[in-house]
């Protein structure tokens, strides 16, 4: 069987215009994220660590493309997740599973419905998606604290206690992956990425 090429980072941008536009909603933050996975994913290059950062890119911008699907903050991940398995896309598929909730270990799947596996971010290139991912609220980068924060005020009445639970976990882990990557590069993620504080005013109900 002949080996599935990988979507490259334009094909990609393509696949996901088909599907939303790129200025709006989940699109702008999907080319967000994928801008930033990208930056962290050069400074990382830059210190000598094996990372591919258009790879990283390709990946940010189909992290969210089961939003097409649902908007439900695990679903979505499920749905993008065999969407593009479907099209022979493992190794991007990956970035769909486990950006959610900043990762889930196999317990914490198997509490939301998913098979008892391990879908934590393993790569470099998943870690600066999933950190990426928790920086951008639609075009704009904001602080992990303020980002979290906003999720878990517009997700607290409209969740089942299980999803929740991870919700409240999402920043430390989170944290924890941006901690690996500063040890790394000598500077704050934040920094990095320009990040800013969240005015909430005008929230929108999708993340
Ligand atoms: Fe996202």
């Amino acid at each position: 069987m002949a080996t599935q090429t990988i979507l490259t980072e334009d094909e990609a941008r393509d696949l996901l215009a088909r599907h939303v536009p790129l200025d709006e909603t989940w699109g702008a933050h999907s080319v967000t994220v994928a801008r930033l996975a990208g930056r962290i994913a050069d400074a990382l290059a830059a210190a000598g660590v094996d990372v591919d950062p258009v790879l990283a890119r390709t990946g940010g911008l189909l992290h969210d493309l089961g939003r097409n699907v649902t908007h439900d903050g695990i679903l979505h991940c499920w749905e993008g997740y065999q969407t593009l398995l479907a099209r022979g896309q493992p190794l991007l598929a990956r970035f769909c599973v486990v950006h959610s909730s900043g990762g889930m270990d196999a317990e914490e799947a198997a509490s939301v419905g998913w098979p008892h596996t391990d879908y934590r971010p393993r790569t470099w290139e998943e870690k600066v998606v999933t950190i990426a991912d928790g920086l951008a609220h639609y075009g704009d980068v904001v602080f992990l604290a303020d980002r979290c924060a906003s999720v878990r005020e517009r997700y607290r009445e409209r969740s089942s206690a299980a999803r929740y639970t991870l919700i409240l976990r999402t920043e430390k882990k989170i944290r924890a992956l941006m901690a690996e990557v500063e040890a790394l590069i000598g500077q704050p993620v934040e920094q990095l990425c320009g990040a800013k504080r969240l005015h909430d005013e005008g929230l929108r109900t999708e993340d």
